[in-house]
């Protein structure tokens, strides 16, 4: 058995030790906001939060996680943060297919966590691990730069 805090909560799951957390998300905890995209770490669909920080679950195995905090999209939807942002993401229109989009907000949400007043530039660096095949990079990073209220001010 292997327990973490998930969204501010005690769980235990009974899994194997190298079953991928995102596995454990979608498949026994039945949070389906996390996605998965490519299942090597390389297109960030599946990003978390792990102690606050961005991480990619498909290839994280839930024993790293054992006594961790672990924040999915459905326990950020409170975050100030991440309200900031929601907003945005609708006055822009940001989604298309809207896939790429969970990954997207956890990366940006802990952002603006970590820097409330990011750079085009490191905005672009942030964000540079998560892959949008719509093409969206434009409009997340205005929405970005418009949740920090710094609009075109930035280089
Ligand atoms: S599904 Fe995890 S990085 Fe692509
Ligand atoms: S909105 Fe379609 S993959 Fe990003």
């Amino acid at each position: 058995m292997i327990s973490f805090i998930l969204n501010n909560k005690k769980v235990s799951v009974d899994v194997e030790s190298d079953t991928p957390l995102l596995w454990v998300l979608r498949d026994e905890l039945k949070l389906k906001g996390t996605k998965f995209g490519c299942g090597k770490g390389l297109c960030g669909a599946c990003t978390i939060h792990l102690n606050g920080s961005p991480i990619r679950s498909c290839v994280f195995p839930i024993s790293a996680v054992e006594n961790q905090s672990i924040t999915t999209l459905e326990g950020i939807l409170d975050d100030e943060n991440y309200q900031k942002l929601q907003k945005q993401w609708i006055k822009k229109n940001v989604p298309q297919c809207g896939y790429c989009q969970p990954g997207q907000l956890m990366t940006a949400t802990a952002l603006l966590k970590s820097n409330n007043n990011p750079s085009k530039s490191e905005i672009q660096s942030a964000m540079a691990g998560n892959i949008c095949r719509c093409g969206t990079y434009q409009r997340i990073q205005e929405a970005i730069l418009d949740a920090a209220k710094k609009g075109e001010k930035n280089e």
